[in-house]
This record gives structure tokens, C-alpha cells and sequence, in this order.
């Protein structure tokens, strides 16, 4: 190994090292599984963003004693110094590198599936959705799959309606513990790290447009305003909008908001959320990002349609000349920013959000369960809140006899 090899391996291994630290809930539920001795020599296939806290799941069910291959779930978030560590230090199978191809991403999801999976997880619904179309002679072995986000989640529910789905997934994206803090608190805090990474701007006092006002955008929504921006909302939900609007953000439709927007951060999940239309009323010098999961929320083809020349103006900085002579910038690409620019969610909040996998996967395994998209049961969930409290060392109340029995008891009404 040349010298700036293992100087990657080396801050690989700190980073995987101090996300470890990071991640109480899943080393119980590691040890746990780990004794229980159910995942142990199962073949599980992953594509999840390959990063230090993945890296610990990854290294979680390989302690487990399963069978672990993982590759990115896109093509633009892979750290490869951690990558080039678990391959290099404990010897996985990762198929990954920040900037591959769109025909390097599509084999290294074929390659995590070279030992025939029992399990798949999956962030984004690519894995599944190519087995599906390619890799039917999978489908009997696998005994089902975990999804980590909204987008696989919208996408998995879409092929169940079309009687597609083959067999049967966990949503993890749809369980308390995950999307309460995950989508909220973990989109919110990374994205502002990629934004402000990525432009080493100021916040306050801007107009900050979100699309979507789904959990990602409810938190991202939260984080702005408290570095002081003016949060506009655009949302398709009249429920959504109404909570938007109640929590004291000015809601429009896009193509007015961006008018006056400084800074767009898109969440939804759907595609051209910033059309051409909008791209024709932005403001001049607005800077558009996107933090849901694909590159298509942004409408690129239009961006390039009405400008005359793009230049680098910093690093994950495209600027865009406008034919009218306006100013445009998209942080890297249209693709998602908290982890393209920024170090993705906080290691805590990853810690529960796949807690719930490990457990998901294992309930895969325990449970011979029907072909559908399934949700995590109630029980999973309080789980990992009992096990967050007891790696924040915080206690709650209980209910005495006297009030369980008062709460179950309808015919007492004072
Ligand atoms: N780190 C690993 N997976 C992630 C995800 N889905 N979102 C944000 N950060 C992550």
C-alpha cells in the first residue's frame, strides 16, 4: 500500500472509530442480535450511502456473524476513505467510489448480490427495484428486505399497488424512532452543513424557500430559521401547508416563492419540484439544492435549456448563466447535499435510524411474514426510545397501577 493509501485507510479508520463511539443504541441491539445468533451466516446485500455510520452497520451485522456486500445508494456520496478502511481493516466486500459512473453504480449494486442474498437493505429502493427487473432468479431466496427512507418507501408502496412487490419489506423510514428524528432533526442539521459548506454564505436574513414540507422539510424548516432565515414553504398537502403556515412560514406556490428566494432546499421526494417555470422566475443569484434523495427534484435539463455558459465557482458550486442574464448556482449537481457536500446525519441520530434496520432485518429472519410492505412493530420502536434514554441516561415517569387503571377503565369519567 503506497503512503497516501494508508493515509486514507488511516482517517478511514478514525472515522468509522469515532462514529462507533457515536452509536450506543445499536451496540446493544448488536450485542443482543449478535447473542440471539439470528443473523448469524446470513447473506445480507446493502446500498446505503457508504459513510463512517453506515460503516458501523455494515460492521454491526458482520459481527452478527452475517455475510455482508454493500454498495452506495448513490453515486456521489461514498467517503471513500471509509470505503478503502473496511476494505482495507476488516476485509468487506465494499463496492463503492465518490464520482462513479451511472454504469459503475447499476454493477456495484449487481455485485452485492454475487453470494445470492437472504436479506436486502436497501436506501432509495434501487437494489430492489433491479432485482426485481433483473435479478428475478434472487426472488425465492430472498426472505425480504429493509428500506431506510421516504422515497424507497413511495416507490416500494407503488410496486405492492401494482401487485410488482415479490417479497416482503420492512419500512424503517415510516417507524417513530426513525422519521421523527432522522428525517427532522438529521436532514435539518445536514443540510444547512452541506449549504453552508458548500457556500460559506450567510443565512440570516435571507429568504430560504424549502419544497416540501414533509419531515425532511419540517426540520430543515426549523434549522433555517434558527440561523435567522425568512422560511418560505411550498407544499402540494393542503394539510402540510396548513401546519406550515401555522408554523409561521409564508406559503406560496413555487414559482411565486422563488421570486424573492436566496437559497432553495428541495425535500419532497417527487421530480421537477423546481421546473422550468420556477427556473425562469428565480431570483438572480439564487443558490438551489436539493436534499431528497434523487437528482431529479431540481430540473437540470431546464437550468442548462436557459443558460448561455456554466462555470466551477467553487467546490460543488455550478454556476449558471442565464440567457437574460441572471446568475443561478447548484450545489452538487441536483444531488442530495447533506451527504454529496455535507457529512450526512449526526452518528446519533444514524445510531437509531439503524438500530431499527439490524432489527428489521432480524425480524425478516424471525418472521415468515406475507409480501407486502410491512411497518416496524410498536414494540421495535419503544425499544430503541428505551435504549436512546438509557444511552442519554434519562428516566421518565411510569404509570402507577392506579392510572392504568383509570385509563382503561371508561365508565369512570371524573
Ligand atoms: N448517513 C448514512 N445514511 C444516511 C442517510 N440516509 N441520510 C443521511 N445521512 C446518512
Amino acid at each position: 500500500m503506497d503512503d497516501s493509501m494508508s493515509d486514507l485507510v488511516e482517517k478511514g479508520k478514525k472515522r468509522l472509530q469515532w462514529a462507533r463511539d457515536h452509536m450506543e443504541v445499536l451496540r446493544k441491539v448488536r450485542e443482543e442480535i449478535k447473542e440471539r445468533g439470528t443473523l448469524k451466516d446470513m447473506s445480507i446485500s446493502m446500498a446505503l450511502h457508504v459513510e463512517a455510520k453506515t460503516g458501523i452497520l455494515a460492521l454491526s451485522l458482520a459481527e452478527a456473524g452475517a455475510n455482508v456486500k454493500m454498495a452506495s445508494c448513490n453515486p456521489l456520496s461514498t467517503d471513500d476513505s471509509v470505503a478503502e478502511a473496511l476494505r482495507e481493516e476488516y476485509g468487506m466486500d465494499v463496492f463503492a467510489e465518490r464520482g462513479e459512473s451511472e454504469e459503475e453504480y447499476y454493477d456495484h449494486l449487481n455485485s452485492t448480490l454475487e453470494h445470492d442474498p437472504d436479506i436486502v437493505i436497501d436506501d432509495g429502493g434501487d437494489l430492489v427495484s433491479l432485482i426485481h427487473k433483473e435479478r428475478e432468479d434472487l426472488i425465492d431466496r430472498i426472505q425480504g428486505g429493509c428500506e431506510e427512507t421516504t422515497t424507497g418507501i413511495v416507490r416500494l408502496r407503488a410496486m405492492e399497488k401494482d401487485g410488482a412487490l415479490e417479497f416482503p419489506v420492512m419500512s424503517i423510514n415510516d417507524a417513530l424512532m426513525k422519521h421523527l428524528f432522522d428525517n427532522r432533526y438529521g436532514t435539518g442539521q445536514s443540510t444547512i452543513d452541506g449549504l453552508m459548506t458548500a457556500t460559506n454564505l450567510q443565512l440570516s436574513g435571507k429568504n430560504f424557500l424549502i419544497g416540501g414540507y414533509g419531515w425532511c422539510g419540517r426540520g430543515i424548516a426549523m434549522r433555517a430559521k434558527g440561523m435567522g432565515a425568512d422560511v418560505l414553504v411550498s407544499e402540494v398537502d393542503p394539510v402540510k401547508a396548513v401546519e406550515a403556515k401555522m408554523d409561521g412560514f409564508e406559503v406560496a406556490p413555487a414559482k411565486e416563492n422563488i421570486k424573492k428566494a436566496d437559497f432553495v432546499v428541495t425535500a419532497t421526494g417527487c421530480k421537477n419540484v423546481i421546473g422550468e417555470e420556477e427556473i425562469k422566475n428565480a431570483k438572480d443569484g439564487c443558490i438551489l439544492a436539493n436534499s431528497g434523495h434523487f437528482n431529479n427534484e431540481i430540473n437540470i435539463d431546464a437550468l442548462e435549456e436557459h443558460s448561455k455558459s456554466t462555470q466551477i465557482a467553487r467546490d460543488d458550486v455550478k454556476e449558471y448563466r442565464m440567457k437574460d442574464g441572471r446568475k443561478l448556482y447548484l450545489l452538487a449537481d441536483g444531488r442530495l447535499v447533506n451527504l454529496a457536500v455535507g457529512q450526512g446525519h449526526p452518528a446519533e441520530i444514524m445510531d437509531m435510524s439503524f438500530a431499527l434496520q439490524m432489527l428489521g432485518a432480524e425480524y425478516v429472519v424471525k418472521n415468515d411474514l406475507e409480501t407486502r410492505v410491512h411497518d416496524i412493530p410498536r414494540e421495535l420502536d419503544e425499544k430503541v426510545a428505551k435504549l436512546r434514554l438509557e444511552a442519554d441516561g434519562v428516566e421518565i415517569d411510569e404509570l402507577s397501577k392506579e392510572q392504568k387503571e383509570y385509563i382503561e377503565n371508561w365508565e369512570e369519567g371524573t
